[in-house]
């Protein structure tokens, strides 16, 4: 049985001290719930987040990781850096990272296997363009991103990945899939799974629906049999929003 999964994905948003005083707001008020919550502030507010989260149910993630241990790599953040943070999970793969900062399904794929060899969850993000969908490829460029990022990836590993589809036109548009498109292409990124890595894998794996989730739609998208949480970016900023969708499931 899959656990229901919302993450909050803050993006370049909130300070160290405006994200510790918005997870003391939070964590009280998500405390009772059965699903799984995350938060993912940028690098420089995970120690203040971290310690405001502690003794919580809400886990702490990163929004991306270097694809090296250490060295001679200006400006990025090692695995072991996060770990010392209490990170537990980190976002890979997201839209903004393939398209403004050049990210290649290779080197996605790169980091996914570092991540998972550090011993963190990894949440996969994937998801096609509006021309890629328009022009009738959704399905082959997801698809390609997932085994292509999961390229290597042992399918005992597999239950430390979760994938989140982002249809790229959805993010932070307002414009959102509609249930019955995301759960076709949910059931597409199972099936893959499945073929990959055989069929217990493809029941076992979450997947989470990122692009415009709000309070108004979460609960028509989380009632998709394919839908098992939601990757959030926008309405993870505001404590009613996310408490909201968190409570939504
Ligand atoms: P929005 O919820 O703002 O559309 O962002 C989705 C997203 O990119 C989460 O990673």
């Amino acid at each position: 049985m899959r656990n229901y999964y919302i993450a909050g994905n803050w993006k370049m948003n909130k300070t160290p001290s405006e994200g510790a005083a918005f997870v003391k707001e939070l964590a009280p008020k998500v405390a009772g719930a059965k699903v799984k919550v995350l938060v993912a502030p940028s690098f420089a507010a995970l120690q203040a987040v971290g310690d405001a989260l502690k003794g919580t149910n809400v886990l702490l993630g990163a929004q991306n990781m270097a694809a090296e241990e250490s060295g001679a790599h200006t400006g990025e953040v090692s695995p072991a850096m996060l770990k010392d943070l209490g990170v537990k999970v980190v976002i890979l793969g997201h839209s903004e990272r393939r398209a403004i900062y050049g990210e290649t399904d290779q080197l996605i794929n790169k980091k996914v296997k570092l991540a998972l060899a550090q011993g963190f969850e990894v949440i996969l993000c994937v998801g096609e363009t509006l021309p890629e969908r328009e022009s009738g490829k959704a399905v082959s460029v997801t698809l390609g991103q997932l085994s292509a990022g999961l390229k290597d990836v042992q399918a005992e590993e597999m239950k430390n990945i979760v994938i989140a589809y982002e249809p790229v036109w959805a993010i932070g548009t307002g414009k959102t899939a509609t249930p019955q498109d995301a759960d076709d292409m949910h059931k597409e990124i199972r099936q893959n799974i499945g073929s990959l890595y055989g069929p217990p894998a493809a029941e076992a794996v979450v997947i989470q629906y990122g692009g415009s989730v709000k309070p108004d739609n979460a609960k028509e998208l989380l009632s998709m049999p394919n839908i098992d949480g939601a990757l959030v970016g926008g309405a993870s900023l505001k404590v009613s929003d996310f408490e909201a969708i968190v409570k939504a499931v």
